[in-house]
């Protein structure tokens, strides 16, 4: 079996961290017997340099010809780089954007695990630590506030900037289907999150949720306000299992999610259309602070690389190795920098991809 993947090598820490998930992708590929044939697609600030655009049309035509695409990262430093003296539309992030849109990724999953073994870089007071967590948001990804119709405009003097923020039953519809069938997988809870004391958008969010929720009756399904559920995230993150939840929420609970696991570096995602598709990147950005400097924690990458097996390319026992070589090197003491702890022995980007490589591979 060979698949075909799209590596979007990107900006900032995003090829150090995308060469470690190669490293790891191909030790489990020859364990499991499948290869992986890869072809480079650019995109981002890198792009911009090359080509005057974030995203080209041939990149897009490159990622549809894949079978799943496995990203780094993209954007640089808002203050410094050159990249931002451009117009929003030209902007590296525009690029991740449309790429988004154009490949219809409407789901976007973003798992929030607490490992036993990184309890003491979790910020939450030490009994919410030690019972643990481990949720996953579904993001609405291609509509609301990021696609609706944007202007800013001045009118006798007076300077207005308008975003708009609308979903249609369809779009709903289909990312809750996601939701539930996730959590078939999983706990069997959905949370849909909103602000339907509010907004028009999240009561019609609440109807058709519902409507699908009716057809999932082993899967218990609540409804949370936005504000509550940034509440509950820091309170008891033990009590979510799937997090149901438009774009712009979506944006902002996961980085709140991804804070409370200790480090940003340890989470993967998953932006799925209904194909088997999947765009597949670590939801920490591109740091370029740290940028080529090899202490960035690639576990992110390596885990999104375990997702677009299981997800894109049905090898689920090649994405389990993955994972149990991540907890492996972790119950090993091995640490980056990030989640360093005392008596931890600490480890390099391209040491710690090593390592799980090894492991993954055995
Ligand atoms: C994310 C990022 C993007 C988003 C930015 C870079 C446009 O924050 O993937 O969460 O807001 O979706
Ligand atoms: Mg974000």
């Amino acid at each position: 079996m060979e698949y075909k993947i799209g590596v979007i090598r990107g900006d900032g820490i995003g090829p150090e961290i995308v060469n470690e998930a190669v490293k790891v992708l191909d030790a489990v590929s020859s364990k499991f017997g499948f290869d992986l044939k890869y072809t480079d697609i650019d995109m981002g600030g890198c792009s911009i340099d090359k080509y005057g655009v974030p995203l080209t049309e041939e990149a897009v035509e490159a990622a549809k010809a894949s079978d799943a695409v496995l990203m780094g990262s993209i954007g640089g430093d808002a203050k410094t780089s050159p990249w931002y003296k451009l117009e929003p539309s030209k902007r590296p992030e525009a690029g991740l954007l449309a790429i988004r849109k154009k490949l219809n990724l409407f789901a976007n999953l973003r798992p929030s695990v607490l490992y036993p073994e990184l309890k003491k870089a979790c910020p939450l007071a030490e009994e919410t630590a030690d019972r643990g967590f481990d949720m996953i948001i579904v993001r609405e990804l291609t509509g609301g506030l990021y696609f609706g119709e944007r202007y800013t405009k001045t009118s006798k003097g007076l300077e207005t900037a308008v975003d708009t923020l609308s979903y249609n039953e369809f779009e709903i519809r289909r990312a809750a289907i996601k939701a539930f069938e996730i959590a078939m997988k999983r706990d069997k809870k959905v949370t849909l999150v909103d602000k339907a004391n509010v907004l028009d958008s999240s009561r019609l969010w609440r109807r058709i949720t519902e409507k699908v929720a009716a057809g999932y009756p082993d899967v218990k399904y609540e409804t949370m306000l936005v504000d509550n559920c940034a509440m509950q995230i820091v309170r008891d993150p033990a009590q979510f299992d799937v997090v149901l939840t438009e774009n712009m929420f979506g944006d902002i609970l996961s980085d709140e999610a991804a804070m409370i696991t200790g480090s940003i570096g340890m989470l993967p995602s998953a932006s799925l259309n209904d194909t088997k598709f999947g765009l597949y990147e670590p939801s920490g950005g591109s740091a370029p602070d740290i940028a080529g400097q090899n202490i960035a924690n690639p576990i992110a990458t390596i885990l999104s690389s375990g997702m677009m097996l299981r997800y894109s390319l049905d090898q689920d026992k090649a994405a389990d190795a993955i994972n149990e070589a991540v907890k492996q090197v972790l119950k090993e003491g091995f640490r980056t920098g990030d989640i360093m702890s005392e008596g931890c022995s600490r480890v390099n980007t391209d040491e710690m991809g090593d390592l799980i490589a090894d492991r993954a591979g055995k």
